[in-house]
């Protein structure tokens, strides 16, 4: 087993690089499919959840090709394979492998998938769309069954902006007869990423990034190459990082404008901000106010910021409340804080934080996003080793993190038992 080992108490220092975002990769890569040649995926992070994807696909009979941060599809023989289990238990996302092969086949056989399960995530939303192009969908002992004579176009009312539910029905819709028209689509950066690679294969998709998308459907697509756009969760966790140690730490290959919410908390906490181009400044100050947070659907305040966050409000003088409407319950990394003598406790939706100094202690990462809360609370830390296991929680969304870290200043380690 291995674990992060943490003996924090020095301010972050100097610049690190943001990979591509691992959110819209996983989208990426199986929208690849629905192309008859050749698809390259520049700016790639290197994730676990990256590698289970390329393990789908060439399951499938693609040819797969990943150097560095450059991953080369070539879809052009693959196959129509029920995948009930296998990799694709491994990862929530593989979720996206349904709209991709029915796009592409019309029928997909995928196992329901695994991943972070901090709390249950439906996929009700995905389902209604698929249905609604013309697809019969059935559940039949853990794996959905889809199947279309053929793919219509139609108008699709989403019941909640779903990120995955948005993103699924275009890569359905993009090879489906006639024109889809998706209300109340989600509008996170990611999903706009996956509409340029999309029409970039030669889709026909326009309002990406609005709450209606229209995607008029083609009977082929075709290869193109395609860079991805910076993780904002990652610079989001270096950012609160930065903050959390009272470092001075430069953000770089990130868009500022996706950054927009946390910038407005950041600034209400007294912590100083500088934007430039592609990149951001975070200047940590003694002290930081306490404030109210709401993560809510973008632009709003990102829920997966939701856990870091509630590392660096411990470190504000008075009560801070963060409040998140869009998981009921994303609240597993609060025993562990409270391990480490934060004094925070959970009413409904909401943690209340009340600040003051954490201690070092054996802490374990429930989810991916706990377990960025926990590191950057082993940050803040001066007396002793934090210990944080479930590394492997950690690996799926944060590219470098330990040598990132290193570079910044920071004594940390892995350790494996
Ligand atoms: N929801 C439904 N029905 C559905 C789909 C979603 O009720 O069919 C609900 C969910 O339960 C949740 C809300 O709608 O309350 C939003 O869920 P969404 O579908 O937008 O989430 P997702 O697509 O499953 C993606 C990210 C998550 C991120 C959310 C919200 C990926 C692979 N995952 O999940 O990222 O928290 O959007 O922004 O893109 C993470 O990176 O740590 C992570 C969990």
């Amino acid at each position: 087993m291995e674990k992060l080992m943490i003996t924090g108490g020095r301010p972050l220092q100097g610049t690190v690089s943001i990979s591509g975002a691992k959110n819209s990769a996983i989208a990426l890569i199986p929208a690849a499919i629905l192309a008859e040649s050749e698809v390259i995926l520049d700016n790639l992070p290197l994730l676990s959840d990256v590698a289970v994807y390329s393990e789908i696909l060439e399951e499938l009979g693609a040819t797969v090709t990943w150097e560095g941060s450059q991953m080369k599809i070539d879809p052009s023989s693959i196959k129509s394979i029920p995948m009930p289990n296998g990799p694709v238990k491994k990862l929530r996302a593989s979720y996206y492998m349904m709209g991709a092969m029915l796009g592409r086949f019309k029928e997909a056989i995928i196992g329901l998938p695994g991943g972070c399960n901090f709390e249950p995530r439906p996929i009700d939303q995905h389902i209604k769309g698929f249905e609604a192009l013309g697809a019969t969908a059935t559940n039949e002992h853990g794996a959905i069954h889809l199947h279309a004579k053929e793919l219509r176009g139609t108008k699709i009312y989403l019941d909640v902006s779903s990120v995955g539910a948005t993103i699924n029905i275009m890569l359905a819709a993009a090879r489906a007869k006639g024109a889809t028209i998706i209300e109340n689509a989600a509008k996170e950066p990611e999903i706009i990423d996956v509409a340029t690679l999309l029409n970039s294969m030669g889709a026909i998709i326009k309002g990406a990034g609005t709450e209606t998308i229209r995607i008029e459907g083609v009977s082929e697509l075709h290869g193109c190459r395609h860079s991805i756009i910076p993780d904002r969760i990652q610079a989001g966790t270096y950012m609160i990082a930065a903050a959390a140690t009272r470092g001075n730490v430069l953000i770089d290959n990130v868009i500022p404008k996706h950054m927009e919410a946390l910038i407005a908390k950041m600034q209400e906490m007294g912590i100083g901000i500088e934007e430039y181009d592609e990149s951001i400044r975070v200047l940590g100050a003694p002290s930081y106010e306490h404030v109210d947070v709401k993560a809510l659907i973008y632009p709003g305040f990102a829920t997966d910021l939701q856990s870091p966050m509630t590392s660096l409000l411990t470190q504000a003088q008075g009560v801070s409340v963060l409040s998140d409407f869009v998981y009921s319950n994303r609240f597993k990394h609060v025993p562990e804080l409270v391990r480490m003598g934060a004094k925070i406790r959970v009413e409904g939706r909401s943690a209340i934080i009340e600040g003051g100094q954490l201690n070092a202690a054996k802490v374990k990462a429930a989810d991916l996003r706990a377990g960025a809360a926990l590191v950057i609370a082993g940050l803040t830390v001066s007396e002793g080793v934090t210990e944080v296991t479930g590394v492997e929680y950690i690996d799926r969304g944060y590219d470098h993190l330990v040598s990132n870290l290193r570079l910044l200043g920071a004594d940390v380690w892995r350790q494996t038992e």
